[in-house]
This record gives C-alpha cells, sequence and structure tokens, in this order.
C-alpha cells in the first residue's frame, strides 16, 4: 500500500550515529499556571524537558492564536496539534489550568472557547511530554486526558489511534479548521480516508480504504513504522515502512491539505543535516495523486466545486476551466463559478407545480434568494409565508392567478440576456442617416425641417417595428421581467391620483403605495401623450427600459396599459430631483455633488455602453435627476425619448422647456448620437460645480449669464475663484474643481467628435485619465439661441 517517493541518501550517514537517550523525563506544570496570548510575539510555552517539542500560542497570521503543540527545535515550528483551528482568539486570550483541575482556554473577554474534557476530576498536573503528547494527570500519574487521544491532522512517533479516532485536514497550510478530508479507522475494522461533505464532516466518498475488517489501531511506532494491526497485534497492513533514523530525524504523519496522508521527516539538528535539507521532506505520500484518486459523482473534490486537479510535485493546484473564474481569488478551494452574474425578478402569484427539490421553512425572502443565488441548480425560487422552495428547470405545469400568492423568484443571467432579438441597432443607424439625407435635402425652413424630422422619425419607427414583429411574435409575452398592473391596482395605490409630483408636457407623476408589497412607495407615471397603438409596442418599449438595472438609474418596476391608461410604474425616489437640492436653500456640500455628478456619469455610461440595449437619453437636465435616500443621484425618463416619440422631439430640438441643455447639432441638421447627452451632461456639470442654474437673467453683469460661457472665460483667464467667491469648500479644494471644469468644457464642444465619450468623462472624474486643457467650446452660444 505505501508508495515511497523519496530515498534519502543520508539516511546510511546517521545510521551508526550514537544513541541518544529516550528518556521520558517532564516538567510538571502545576496548578494555577497559565499562559497568556500576547501581540508582540512574546508569548511564552511549556516546553518538554528536551525542548523538541512546546505548548502554547501560535500567531496565526494577522488573524489570532491558535493554542496548539508544535515542534519547537526547528525554524518553522511545525504545529502538529490545535485546540481552535475553527475559532482563532485575539491577543489577551488565557489558557489556564484551574486550581480545580479544568483545562480550558478563555478568549480576552472570559469565554470559554475550548476545553480538555477529561475524565474524572482528580487532574493534579500537566505535562508536555518529550512525545510530543500534552497530558492531564492525576495524583497517581496517570493519564486523564491527553492530545495524543484527540488528535487533529498529525500523529507522531508512539502514538496510536483507535477505532473512531479520526484525523481532518486543515483547510489550508495555514488555515487550521478543518478541510475537507477525513482519515478514520472505522468500528467496522475497515481504515479509510473519505471526502467530507465540507463545510459538514459527514463522510462522503472514500478514496482510500485498507478493506480490512479486523483493523483495531493504527500505530505510529518509536521506529517510525506505521502499521494497521488486528486485535491480537498482528500487522494487517504496513502504511509506511520507508523510514529513517528516529534518533536524527522527526517525524510525523499528517492528513495534509490536500487530502493525501503524508509521512514526512525533518533533520533533528543542522549538523545531522548533512546533503540533506533542512526542511520536512517526505516518505511517503497516499494516494500518491490526490486529483486521480478522487473519483465519484458528487463532492466538492480536492479544488472545490467546478474546479480543475492537475498534480505536480508540489502538490495539486486548482485552475478554473474556460468561461469561469475563482468564486474567492484568495482561495483557490473555494471552487469556480461560471463567468457571468445572475439577478432574479419577481412574479406575484406565480408557481409551478413540478420542478421542486428543495424546500426551508422559516426563511426570508433575502435568505431564499440569496440560497437560489448560491445554487446552479436553481432556476427558480418560489416565496411564500415564509417558506422558501427551489425548483430546476424544466418546470412543469406554471401557473399565475390572485390565489395563487406569493411569488416566484426568477433567476436570470445578468449579462448577455438575450431574450429579445436585437434589432434596435440598425434602426438607430437608419433613423440617423434618414434624419439627415432628409433634412439636406429640405433645407428651406427650420419649421419644415421639423416637421420632416417628425415624419422620417415615425415612419422608420414603423418600419422598424414591422420587422421586429415578424421576426419575432412573442417577444414581449415571453418577457417576464416587470410587474403588469391593471389600471384599479394604481388606482387604488395613488389613491385616486390624489398626489402629484410633477407633471411634464408628456406625463403626470403621481405619488403611490403598494400596498400588497410591504406598504412600498412608487411614482406612477401616467403618460399623456398617446403611446402607439398597439400594447406590443408599447410593452417593447417598456420592457426595454425594465431591463436596464443600474444603481444610478431609477428602476422601473411595472407599467400598466389599458386602453387609454398607459402609465409606468417606478421606485419612489425620497429625496426628490437634483434641480431644487442643488438651486434650493442650502447649498450641498462639495463632496454630495462631486459624488452625484460621478453617479450621472455612470448611470449614463451604463445607458450608453453596458446596457444591453444602448439607449441615448435626449434629455439630461436637473429636473430628471432624482436622488435616492442616500442622495446618489439616479437618472429618470431614460427609454422614453423612443416611447413618446412626438413630443420628446420636440422638447429635445430645444425650443422649449430644455433650453441650454440641447446640444447645437439639433439645430445644425447633424445626426443625433449619444454625443448629444455628453453636451447636457457637461452644462449639468458646470450647474453641479457652482451650483448655479445655466442662464440667470438676473445676473448681475451681462457676461455672468450664461454659465458656460463665464465658466469658459474665467477657465481661460485662470481666474475661476471669481466664480465660487462665497464657497469655501470649493476655494480649497481648488485644483479638482478646475479640473472638473475643464472636463464640463470637453463636454460642451460644439464638435460632437471632440466630445469625450462617457467612459472617458468617468475616468477623468475618478482621476484615472488626466485632464488636458479644453479648447474654446467656440459658438456654442449662438448656435443655441
Ligand atoms: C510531577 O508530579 C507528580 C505528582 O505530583 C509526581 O509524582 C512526579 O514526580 C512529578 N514529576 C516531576 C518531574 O516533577
Ligand atoms: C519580550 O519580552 C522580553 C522580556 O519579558 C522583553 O525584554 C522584550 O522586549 C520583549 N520583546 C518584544 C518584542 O516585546
Ligand atoms: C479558514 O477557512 C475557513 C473555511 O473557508 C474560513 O471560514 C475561515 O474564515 C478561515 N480562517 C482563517 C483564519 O482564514
Ligand atoms: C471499506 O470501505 C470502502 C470505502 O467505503 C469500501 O469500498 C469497502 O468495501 C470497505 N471494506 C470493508 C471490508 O468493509
Ligand atoms: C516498529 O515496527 C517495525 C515493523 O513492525 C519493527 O521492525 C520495529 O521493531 C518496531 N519498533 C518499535 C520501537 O517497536
Ligand atoms: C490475529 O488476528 C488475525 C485477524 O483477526 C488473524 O488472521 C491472525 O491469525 C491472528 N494471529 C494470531 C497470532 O492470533
Ligand atoms: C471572466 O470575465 C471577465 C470580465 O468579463 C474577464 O476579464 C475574464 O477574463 C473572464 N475570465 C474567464 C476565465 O473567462
Ligand atoms: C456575450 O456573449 C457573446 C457570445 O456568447 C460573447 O462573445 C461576449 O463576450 C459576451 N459578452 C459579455 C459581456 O459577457
Amino acid at each position: 500500500m505505501a508508495c515511497p517517493l523519496i530515498n534519502l541518501p543520508f539516511f546510511f550517514l546517521f545510521m551508526f550515529l550514537p544513541f541518544s537517550t529516550l528518556a521520558q523525563t517532564s516538567k510538571n506544570i502545576s496548578l494555577g499556571s497559565s499562559l497568556t496570548a500576547l501581540n508582540d510575539d512574546n508569548s511564552s510555552s511549556w516546553t518538554s524537558p528536551s525542548g523538541d517539542f512546546a505548548f502554547g500560542f501560535q500567531r496565526i497570521g494577522k488573524d489570532g492564536f491558535l493554542l496548539a503543540i508544535w515542534f519547537d527545535k526547528i525554524k518553522d515550528k511545525t504545529i502538529v496539534w490545535s485546540a481552535n483551528g475553527d475559532n482563532l482568539v485575539p491577543g489577551g486570550s488565557k489558557v489556564e489550568l484551574s486550581n480545580g483541575g479544568e483545562f480550558m482556554l478563555n478568549d480576552a473577554t472570559g469565554k470559554r472557547i475550548w476545553s480538555a474534557q477529561s475524565i474524572g476530576l482528580g487532574v493534579a498536573y500537566a505535562s508536555m511530554l518529550d512525545t510530543g503528547n500534552f497530558v492531564l494527570a492525576d495524583r497517581s500519574s496517570s493519564n486523564v486526558w491527553d492530545s495524543f487521544g484527540e488528535p487533529t491532522d498529525t500523529i507522531l512517533p508512539a502514538q496510536i489511534l483507535n477505532q473512531n479516532d479520526k484525523l481532518f485536514a486543515r483547510y489550508t497550510a495555514t488555515n487550521y479548521s478543518r478541510g475537507r478530508f477525513m482519515f478514520s479507522l472505522q468500528s467496522d475494522g475497515n481504515l479509510t480516508i473519505y471526502t467530507t461533505k465540507f463545510p459538514l464532516e459527514t463522510n462522503n466518498f472514500a478514496y482510500y480504504a485498507t478493506s480490512t475488517n479486523t483493523g483495531f489501531q493504527v500505530i505510529f511506532n518509536q521506529s517510525g513504522y506505521l502499521y494497521l494491526t488486528a486485535r491480537n497485534g498482528s500487522v494487517l497492513n504496513m502504511i509506511s515502512s520507508n523510514t529513517i533514523s528516529t534518533q536524527n530525524f522527526y517525524h510525523k504523519v499528517t492528513l495534509e491539505h490536500d487530502g493525501a496522508l503524508r509521512h514526512s521527516a525533518h533533520p533533528k539538528t543542522a549538523a545531522s543535516s548533512a546533503g540533506s535539507p533542512m526542511a520536512w521532506s517526505p516518505l511517503t505520500s497516499e494516494p500518491s495523486n490526490i486529483c486521480l484518486t478522487i473519483e465519484g459523482d458528487a463532492g466538492s473534490g480536492a479544488c472545490g466545486y467546478n474546479s480543475l486537479c492537475s498534480y505536480n510535485d508540489e502538490g495539486p493546484t486548482c485552475q478554473c476551466p474556460y468561461g469561469y473564474t475563482l468564486i474567492d481569488p484568495n482561495d483557490v478551494l473555494k471552487g469556480c463559478k461560471q463567468n457571468f452574474s445572475f439577478e432574479f425578478r419577481e412574479m406575484q402569484n406565480t408557481e409551478w407545480s413540478g420542478g421542486g427539490y428543495e424546500q426551508f421553512t422559516p426563511v426570508d425572502e433575502d435568505w431564499c434568494r440569496q440560497n437560489c443565488f448560491d445554487d446552479c441548480f436553481c432556476a427558480v425560487a418560489i416565496f411564500k409565508n415564509g417558506e422558501c422552495e427551489k425548483k430546476r428547470i424544466p418546470l412543469s405545469n406554471g401557473r399565475m392567478d390572485p390565489t395563487v400568492g406569493g411569488k416566484a423568484l426568477i433567476k436570470v443571467r445578468k449579462d448577455n440576456y438575450t431574450l429579445i432579438p436585437e434589432v434596435p441597432n440598425t434602426k438607430k443607424k437608419d433613423r440617423s442617416t434618414l434624419i439627415l439625407i432628409g433634412s439636406v435635402l429640405l433645407s428651406s425652413s427650420g419649421f419644415l425641417n421639423l416637421i420632416l424630422l417628425l415624419t422620417t422619425y415615425l415612419i422608420v419607427f414603423r418600419i422598424a417595428y414591422r420587422k421586429a414583429k415578424l421576426i419575432q411574435p412573442y417577444r414581449v409575452i415571453s418577457d417576464m421581467n416587470l410587474r403588469h398592473f391593471t389600471y384599479e391596482e394604481l388606482k387604488n395605490a395613488t389613491n385616486e391620483f390624489e398626489e402629484e409630483l410633477g407633471r411634464g408636457t408628456s406625463a403626470i407623476v403621481f405619488k403611490g403605495v403598494l400596498a400588497p408589497d410591504n406598504g412600498k412607495s412608487v411614482a406612477v407615471k401616467c403618460l399623456v401623450a398617446r403611446v402607439g397603438e398597439n400594447d406590443l409596442e408599447f410593452k417593447a418599449e417598456v420592457s426595454a427600459i425594465g431591463r436596464t438595472n443600474h444603481r444610478n438609474l431609477v428602476q422601473l418596476l411595472g407599467f400598466c396599459y389599458e386602453g387609454e391608461h398607459q402609465m409606468l410604474v417606478y421606485e419612489f425616489m425620497s429625496n426628490g430631483s437634483l434641480a431644487s437640492f442643488l438651486f434650493g436653500e442650502l447649498r450641498p456640500s462639495w463632496c454630495q455633488r462631486r459624488q452625484i455628478a460621478l453617479g450621472i456619469a455612470r448611470g449614463l455610461l451604463y445607458l450608453h455602453e453596458e446596457c444591453n440595449r444602448k439607449i441615448v437619453h435626449c434629455d439630461i437636465k436637473p429636473q430628471n435627476i432624482l436622488l435616492d435616500d442616500s442622495f446618489a443621484a439616479r437618472i429618470s425618463d431614460f427609454g422614453l425619448a423612443k416611447l413618446l416619440k412626438i413630443d420628446q422631439t420636440l422638447t429635445t430640438t430645444g425650443i422649449r422647456g430644455t433650453k441650454g441643455y440641447v446640444a447645437p447639432e439639433w439645430l445644425n441638421r447633424l445626426p443625433i448620437t449619444a454625443k448629444v447627452d455628453i453636451y447636457s451632461y457637461g452644462i449639468l456639470l458646470l450647474e453641479i460645480i457652482f451650483c448655479r442654474k445655466h442662464f440667470e437673467a438676473a445676473a448681475e453683469d451681462e457676461d455672468q449669464m450664461i454659465l458656460a460661457d463665464w465658466a469658459y472665460d474665467c477657465y481661460k483667464q485662470n481666474n475661476l475663484h471669481q466664480l465660487f467667491k462665497n464657497d469655501h469648500e470649493a476655494m480649497h479644494d481648488i485644483k479638482k474643481m478646475e479640473k472638473y471644469v475643464m472636463i464640463a468644457i470637453w463636454c460642451i464642444q460644439e464638435d460632437p467628435s471632440l466630445r469625450p465619450t462617457m467612459k472617458k468623462v468617468a475616468l477623468m472624474l475618478e482621476g484615472t485619465v488626466e485632464v488636458s486643457a479644453p479648447p474654446d467650446p467656440c459658438s456654442f452660444i449662438s448656435s443655441i439661441l
């Protein structure tokens, strides 16, 4: 069974060295003694008479202290036994042999962490023996407890394992908590090594077994032989016999963290080590290649789930297959996960009869979500009255009905979630080209242009949608990520549209409360403008909006589409709009303003580049930025440019309402791209920096009426402090302020191609990318007015 790894040449060197004494002398540790873990690496210990072994505290990294026994004379102080591998203790903790004979480990607050379960009460003294055994003895010097009887992962010469004794591998080389392998002499006489159902300690598959039924003891004798004996003492199985002198070498057999039962030796003194390294050398290892030995269709193996194990001289190494990454980059043993993430979509009153495989109760919804999230078989979790049932696909016999109650939490892929074919990209291109051609051809009057613009806009939309419909007629129906509200429900939620939050040309917004959802507050936006004729079109746009999910966007929760009642239901933002925050009585702090500027940039970056379907907002202004509970900026009304075609086209031509924020290309008949948002963002950024509206008719000086103009002049004249006269915070951070002004000036360049992308803006704001001196934004003002 044993497999020799190396035949150490120095074995012969020491065969003839004189015998040293084997005397079992011991120093007595009297009742009332104690040791304290000290943070200055100065903890004392109890050593054996020969000094080979010591008992006491060892510091484990920064994590705390381990109460342990170790080889004290060698450099790496190899630990052979420990009391609290699962529960390291802080400095100040104390191990004590009390006057009553109790042996215990308490942390600094006096909390009991561990104690020796000694038989009988007559402990008279303790002793660290030269064998590495720490014993509690009674008055007649017989042991009432010893560390050899409670092994952790290592056995030493003279140590014996009896039936039902176990060794547990530690988790990693430096983490002493119980890992995923177990060596045990079973009561049926079979000596086995198992993988465990980590983090539980129950066994899984055996990857080593002597298949004996008379095994009685595992003996590691003082000459360094490891074998299994029967009750009558006969050797049933020699596990490791490739031994070298125990006089000149320390020996140990450890169930290593990599799953191998390894017998190794270490020279006792430097003098005896001529030609051999001052380190542990393996003599035998069982199994020899753990990666090939662990088989079976369950368990996490040597490397964790979804991982690959390969073996070389140093032991096994773990790596992830393509498309997977480490769950925890600092802990390869945790295994791998698929390299994409999931999120949940809720559906109320929904369930399936089939597919369930695990049920938990009572739990809360967060727990249910997390459990399903962590379990790759879980496709849906049904949560109802504190009960969580996990289901795997295929899901049979699904139903939606108010009598069902509860909700289905559907796990969907976060990125690359492509239920809907990506028609919009081609559509966008067609549209801008057409706008350009149309506008150039009919260049007589601005008004005519406007009409033409509208018409082409509409025609192209029609065509695109017809195309989309042909390709995938069920695309919205199969999409389940938004809640479908009835008009009645929303009427009740808003208390018959009682509290108006705001009103624009296209919609009126009311506050609502969803009673069935624990009274969650929502904003219900009733669209005034008539949106598309059929609900498929409406739902397609709405579900595209609903698919977005970013912490700097206001999340769409659901919609209502019942004839003339077309409404969108959003999360409620408790802190109102950026406009009222920025231009209100109290000036928000500079730090808050910076956070907001960055938040908006990130939200826009997501819309432009990161979400499934790229969205150009077309109407960035402080009224469309809302603030949540923590004053984080949340962009609202995105995606409406498409939903409310007619109305949006009007406002974004800069004639009404949003004057000042629109990019010059709207009027210069250039194609409309994401760069229009960059322009608006630039203006908004200036407003955020200076807490001032872009256009102030009542300004002291005519030069100061238009903020962008004034800011650029001041920047050019190196005179920015003139702008924040009363803003002391800003004066203290003038470098950063100046940088922000420069970014804003880059954003409002008249030539769209000079404006940075949102990604670059975010990087500049974060300070990752340097900001160069911006050119004059040119005649942008004349193009607006
Ligand atoms: C340790 O204490 C026991 C009991 O009190 C005594 O018999 C023994 O001689 C002591 N050993 C040493 C080395 O002091
Ligand atoms: C350790 O303790 C000794 C004596 O108690 C003291 O002289 C020494 O400075 C301590 N070492 C550290 C690192 O604190
Ligand atoms: C050791 O590993 C276990 C299991 O992963 C973990 O729970 C524990 O925090 C780790 N301990 C230390 C000290 O890192
Ligand atoms: C010993 O255990 C192994 C693994 O569980 C098993 O395959 C084998 O049959 C057992 N042998 C005996 C004699 O019980
Ligand atoms: C240890 O076991 C081996 C093999 O059975 C035997 O040759 C040797 O004498 C034993 N040594 C001791 C000290 O019992
Ligand atoms: C010891 O026990 C084993 C198994 O029970 C048996 O095969 C062997 O013959 C016995 N040896 C002696 C000397 O009794
Ligand atoms: C996982 O995804 C990240 C980013 O999406 C990528 O950088 C990384 O290379 C991927 N890893 C593997 C193993 O596919
Ligand atoms: C999305 O999937 C495609 C093909 O399956 C792949 O090429 C692309 O890298 C994926 N993108 C992300 C962000 O994972």
